[in-house]
């Protein structure tokens, strides 16, 4: 299953692997939760969904959205009736999938379980996305130690969760050993500021704040340019164009491909963002990241000192980022190259983990992850990158 832009992102590595193995026969449902942002990274993972919902509508409300997502994917479950379903992450379409796959007692695994900030209204809503699916899962696929003792806190049983690391480095280390043009008109002569934001609880005057924050440090600080691809949800990108349109040092950008964004992060000296997954790729890519939320669900690279929470908070947006730009032993120490969240092997053990359960074998539990920094390499045998404009999915309705 596949709805939003990071979900397709941490499956394709998934996809893959379970593709590689002849003895299982693997659909991909795209919910289209998210439609651009979803093609963009279908197609660079070539991945063409069997089944396609075409869900998504401008500006739908978390109701509706659910509604639409559980009655839709029932009635593919109906009539696929798969031995197994997966889903990632914390987004309206795995919890509903979530609660599809028990209705039809159809097993369901969990990639990225675990992960909680411990209060149940930050994230919004996807913290209590994560609690209610892990009752439902089969199968947990934890990316960190601390992921799988929440879940053990839980009282789920150890013989049903899996320490496999985060599927998100695999796609990393996919695309970041590719050369990928950025053609955004950035100046080489001036430093990177890299800026996403998206989350529901940060909407309204939190985000307004962040913008003006950001619009005062390029103000203070000419050797920088901000580039933010801005998320299409109207209730971001209207704020984000009023506070932050017509700067010359401001690229206000469409949301990029994956492979563009990478090669922005590369190119970046620092990242400010709401983002979840840009917390796990950027440390891997050794750049300092400042969270612009209160909490984190990814206390891993907070705890290694490659990430730091500021809030929407402008004293504390000014006075890290100009650390960063000034301080050469602060942005050193930031920019350490670890990665905490995975090796780039996640996608492999949890192709064996279901592969092993549906053939009745004993299933594979792992050694303990190394947490060096991995080197980046291109994925053996994978799908190569495809720069092309996103196409909608092959299939407009489930067939
Ligand atoms: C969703 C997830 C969030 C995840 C994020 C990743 C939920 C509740 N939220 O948030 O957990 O971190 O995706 O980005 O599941 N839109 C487009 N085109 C797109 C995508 C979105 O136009 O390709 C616009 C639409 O107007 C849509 C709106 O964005 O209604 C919001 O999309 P939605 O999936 O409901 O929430 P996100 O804020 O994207
Ligand atoms: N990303 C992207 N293009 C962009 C911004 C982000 O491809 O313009 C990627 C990013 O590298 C990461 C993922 O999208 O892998 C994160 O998605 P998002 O921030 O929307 O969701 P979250 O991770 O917070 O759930």
């Amino acid at each position: 299953m596949v709805g939003t832009r990071p979900e397709a992102i941490k499956m394709a590595p998934v996809i893959v692997a379970l593709k590689a193995d002849p003895r299982l026969d693997v659909r991909v449902l795209a919910t289209a939760q998210h439609r651009e942002m979803l093609d963009q990274v279908l197609s660079l993972f070539a991945i063409e969904p069997d089944f396609d919902l075409d869900l998504m509508r401008h500006g739908q409300t978390l109701p509706e959205l659910s509604a639409r997502l559980l009655t839709s994917i029932d009635s593919v479950l109906t009539r696929e009736q798969p031995a197994a379903v997966l889903a990632q992450g914390d987004t309206t379409t795995v919890l509903m999938t979530a609660i599809a796959a028990f209705y039809q007692r159809i097993p369901f695994g969990h990639v990225e379980a675990g992960l909680r900030t411990g209060q149940m209204e930050t994230p919004f809503p996807e913290e209590m996305n994560r609690v209610l699916t892990s009752p439902l899962t089969r199968w947990h696929f934890a990316p960190t130690e601390s992921a799988r003792d929440n879940l053990s806190r839980m009282c789920i049983p150890s013989s049903r969760i899996h320490l496999t690391g985060n599927t998100v480095i695999d796609a990393l280390l996919f695309t970041a050993a590719m050369e990928i043009p950025l053609d955004l008109g950035l100046d080489p002569r001036l430093k990177l500021v890299l800026v996403t934001t998206h989350r529901r609880e940060n909407l309204g005057a939190p985000l307004t704040a962040v913008c003006r924050s950001i619009r005062t440090l390029v103000q203070r600080n000419k050797g920088i340019q901000v580039l933010y691809p801005v998320h299409p949800n109207p209730s971001v990108s209207a704020v984000v164009h009023r506070e932050l349109g017509n700067h010359p040092r401001i690229i206000l950008s469409e949301p990029l491909a994956y492979g563009p964004f990478i090669a922005a992060m590369k190119r970046a000296h620092m990242i400010l963002t709401d983002s979840g997954g840009v917390q796990e790729e950027a440390p891997a890519l050794a750049k300092p990241v400042l969270v612009l939320r209160q909490e984190t669900e990814r206390p891993e690279a907070v705890e290694a000192g490659v990430v730091k929470l500021v809030g929407a908070v402008p004293e504390r947006i000014l006075q890290e980022s100009e650390r960063l730009l000034r301080d050469q032993t602060a942005y050193a120490d930031m920019a350490k190259g670890v990665s905490p969240y995975g090796d780039g092997a996640a996608a492999g053990r949890i192709a064996r983990v279901v592969s092993h359960a549906l053939a009745g074998e004993e299933s594979a539990h792992f050694p303990a992850l190394p947490s060096a920094r991995p080197t980046l390499r291109r994925v053996r045998g994978g799908p190569s990158y495809r720069p092309q404009q996103p196409s909608r999915a092959a299939n407009p309705q489930p067939r």
